[in-house]
């Protein structure tokens, strides 16, 4: 049994860091991550090269001294979007991948795509360049039940644009079905999926048994307790089409505990104690840096950090703060459920 774990820096490669008030107050909770793929979806939406680039000097202002982050930036996917301004911004490391964002499906998604052959274009030429696209992958049809909206959107959209895009490299973002990660596994070397730490804990039990609890809604939302499952095997299991994506997106809490309610779990507080939790039970602890540390850099054909953190195992349960302050409004942190004994640290 292990009481000392030392693993490379993790990445975290799906968060939200927003901006402003929000952004100073959540960026240091992401701080001791390697890289982290910083989602676009800001109102408005970072469409453009020098649109990332003023968001990244805002991030680096905003990071504590002394941050481990280095931020990856990415561009937001429209039907407007510039193809040339894409693969020039990619060309000088600017961005590191596009995110396609069907319209309507989750927040700040307004701007986003409504007929996929309109970005067919910029698909072809990001396939051609070698720029992965991160999907949120969900269909927006009312006429799907919610639960569902993974799966049929694997059929309906993302098999067509990966047919007719050859070589695009495609990341499925937060995968919370069965059916997501078995169209990840059969994707091949182009083809890699998300987990978050909150997608391995709960399921939709936890949102809806007992009474509505807004800070375990996200999307794509929870599914039952069989893909939770399946999940924590594929995340545990040593597959390396999987990696760390917290998808960790904070909201005040007066929009969350709302009659119509934000989607998005505050988890960077917490996600390193909570994935070591998960990885332990499974008896898996010693694949924790692939997953956290290894299969990402992998796909986006980076090193791994060179540097080391450590956790370590304490009989005191890590203290996480319940909530944080944003500019006067409280931000609550993921809840998760047990308390969690490993303690993340800097390795000398
Ligand atoms: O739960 C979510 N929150 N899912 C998303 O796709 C977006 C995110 C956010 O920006 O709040
Ligand atoms: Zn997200």
């Amino acid at each position: 049994m292990y009481d000392r774990l030392v693993l490379r820096r993790p990445d975290d490669w799906h968060l939200h860091l927003r901006d402003g008030a929000m952004l100073a107050a959540v960026a240091p909770s992401s701080a001791a991550f390697g890289r982290a793929i910083i989602m676009p979806n800001l109102v408005p939406p970072v469409v453009t090269g020098a649109q990332a680039r003023a968001y990244r000097d805002r991030i680096r202002t905003a990071l504590p001294e002394g941050a481990a982050l280095h931020p990856l930036m990415t561009l937001y996917l429209t039907e407007g979007s510039d193809p040339a301004d894409i693969l020039a911004a990619h060309a000088e490391g600017l961005i590191a991948a596009v995110k396609l964002y069907p319209a309507g499906a989750t927040t700040n998604s307004d701007s986003g795509v409504r007929d996929f052959d309109r970005v067919r274009p910029v698909l072809e030429a990001m396939a051609g360049a070698g720029v992965p696209l991160l999907v949120h992958g969900e269909v927006t049809d009312p006429a799907v039940d919610i639960f569902d909206r993974e799966a049929v959107f694997l059929d309906r959209v993302l098999d067509p644009i990966r047919r007719a895009t050859p070589g695009l490299r495609v990341v499925l973002e937060h995968v919370t079905t069965r059916d997501g990660l078995d169209y990840v596994r059969a994707g091949g070397p182009d083809m890699g999926g998300t987990i978050t730490a909150h997608h391995l804990v709960i399921n939709r039990n936890h949102i809806l048994a007992g009474g509505i609890r807004p800070h375990y809604y996200c999307l794509p939302v929870a599914k039952r307790e069989t893909h939770r499952r399946a999940l924590v095997e594929a995340a545990t299991g040593g597959e390396t089409c999987f990696f760390l994506g917290t998808d960790s997106a904070p909201h005040p809490d007066h929009a969350k505990e709302s009659a119509c309610g934000c989607a998005g779990c505050f988890t960077a507080p917490v996600t390193m104690p909570l994935l070591a939790a998960v990885f332990e039970a499974e008896g898996a602890l010693d694949r924790l840096e692939g997953f956290a540390s290894l299969h990402g850099p992998a796909f986006y054909r980076l090193p791994p950090n060179e540097d080391r953190i450590a956790l370590v195992r304490r009989d005191v349960p890590f203290a996480a703060p319940s909530h944080i302050d944003a500019g006067g409004e409280s931000v609550t942190v993921f809840d998760p459920g047990q308390p969690l004994y490993w303690h993340p640290e800097e390795a000398e």
